[in-house]
């Protein structure tokens, strides 16, 4: 391992300049103008692959962004890891904000700035990299490697499911190598156990057919403005439950064990406060933060519009008024269950006088991990070797939703190897990773292999 790990140190450089390039390509996945520029993306990290040493390497289309996929088998009898990870990104609005702009990395403090730098270019680089050092140094792997990167995960991985579900002979692995999520502190080893799921819905309501002077009609026509905002404060109440009739049935308590878990991850209030520049917490009575953040259910707006927005006045009662809400869920909640029954609810309280449409963005399952798996201690230890500190367990209240389906699907078992950090601002202006991490990350994944080949 020593040859392996001096290579990766001596080129950390290169690599990060590799990373820029494809830092520099607008792979944002909701916008229909960007197309081109997905492609781009895809045929450019099949090139990394088929240069870090991997011949089989695929650009598969789908109805929408394509997949790359790659594998080497050239350990028949030990294990194969497939690496997930996903190349496109969030849109980088407001631009205003960001102090660089996000499409031109830029380095400073050891951190490098553009979107996708953590979530996820910056963390999925580094297993091709890590691919990339074993070649050019022992000439071989020692497991077997299969790629899956995907350009439709913050969109919510719609084409995924049935690839997966249509090629999980080619897709057959021991264990899923995914870094997309975060680390529990700077320099701490983590290995994440939990996700959440989600629910994302729209709600439209419409009421007088036009726009309408508000003098003229004012006073006798309802305004979906003000249903919008009176069926919004019906879904919690003041102790932030949420309001929606077996919203919580299935809902999984914490064990004792996870609860005592918790407990040992030092975490305070004033610090989560201050970093996110609030006056303090919010949130469903009875749970602590992190109960909150990682095993409870949310539902949140994401994006309210309708009327007059522009500077100045313009005095009407709109005819139309929109919501997007998100709803995070948690083990064992369904999110097809959940959408029906936040639409019944809506449907239940809304007036009749206003005409609503919901509709589904998209959802995904929550998941969760079997720590006592063997390959769960081997990824362990490898993030303990790289990082010189004993691996902690965290979960995490964000969503990657293909993952519940590598487990039931594939039947294999996901490890989230995750090396960004919650403060790199993704979906934020100014994202960041911190290169160090990087580093540490492309050594992490080597030691896992190292590590899988033993056993
Ligand atoms: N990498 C994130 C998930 C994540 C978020 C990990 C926060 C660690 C911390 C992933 O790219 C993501 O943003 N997922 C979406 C999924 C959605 C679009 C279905 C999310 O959680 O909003
Ligand atoms: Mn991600
Ligand atoms: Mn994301």
């Amino acid at each position: 391992m020593k040859e392996i790990i001096n290579f990766i140190n001596s080129n950390t450089e290169s690599f990060i300049e590799e990373l820029k390039d494809l830092l520099r390509i607008q792979s944002i996945s909701t916008l229909p103008e960007h197309k081109e520029d997905m492609e781009k993306a895809a045929n450019f990290v099949a090139q990394k692959i088929k240069d870090a040493g991997i011949e089989k390497v695929e650009v598969y289309q789908t109805q929408g962004h394509p997949i790359v996929y790659a594998e080497w088998l050239g350990a028949p009898g030990k294990p194969t890891v497939l690496i997930y990870g996903h190349y496109d990104v969030q849109p980088a609005d407001p631009i205003e904000l960001w102090n660089t702009p996000p499409f031109e990395p830029t380095i400073k403090d050891g951190k490098i700035y553009a979107r996708g730098a953590t979530d996820d270019k910056g963390q999925m680089f580094v297993h091709i990299k890590s691919v990339e050092s074993f070649f050019k140094t022992v000439g071989k792997l020692p497991v077997n490697v299969k790629f899956l990167i995907e350009g439709e995960e913050e969109i919510g991985s719609p084409n995924l499911y049935s690839f997966l579900k249509n090629n999980s002979k080619l897709l057959k692995c021991d264990a899923v190598l995914i870094s997309d999520t975060s680390l529990w502190d700077e320099g701490v080893p983590t290995l994440t156990y939990g996700l959440r799921g989600i629910s994302y819905m729209e709600i439209e309501v419409t009421g007088p057919n036009r726009d309408l002077h508000s003098g003229t009609y004012g006073g006798a026509v309802p305004n979906p403005i003000n249903v919008l905002a009176e069926i919004i404060s019906k879904l919690k109440d003041k102790n932030g439950r949420i309001l929606i009739p077996g919203f919580y049935n299935d809902v999984l308590k914490l064990t004792k064990q996870e609860k005592e878990n918790l407990k040992k991850l030092k975490y305070t209030e004033k610090e989560f406060s201050n970093s996110i520049g609030i006056k303090k917490s919010v949130g469903e009575k009875g749970y602590s933060l992190l109960e909150r953040i990682w095993s409870r259910p949310t539902l949140d707006c994401n994006g309210i519009w309708g009327g007059f927005t522009g500077k100045g006045a313009k005095t009407i009662i709109p005819s139309k008024a929109s919501a997007k809400i998100s709803m995070r869920l948690v083990p064992n909640q369904n999110p097809k269950k959940i959408e029906k029954l936040f639409s019944d609810y809506i449907k239940k309280i809304a007036p009749d006088y206003v005409d609503v449409k919901i509709s589904s963005i998209h959802g995904g399952s929550p998941f969760i991990a079997q720590l006592d798996k063997p390959i769960m201690k081997i990824a362990a230890k490898a993030m303990s070797l790289a990082f010189g500190k004993e691996t902690v367990f965290m979960r995490e209240g964000g969503s990657i939703p293909i993952v519940v389906e590598f487990a039931e699907k594939l039947k294999a078992t996901p490890v989230l190897m995750g090396l960004g950090l919650d403060s790199e601002n993704l979906h934020s202006p100014n994202e960041h990773f911190n290169l160090n991490h990087f580093r540490l990350g492309i050594i992490s994944s080597a030691y896992f292999m190292e590590e899988l080949s033993k056993i």
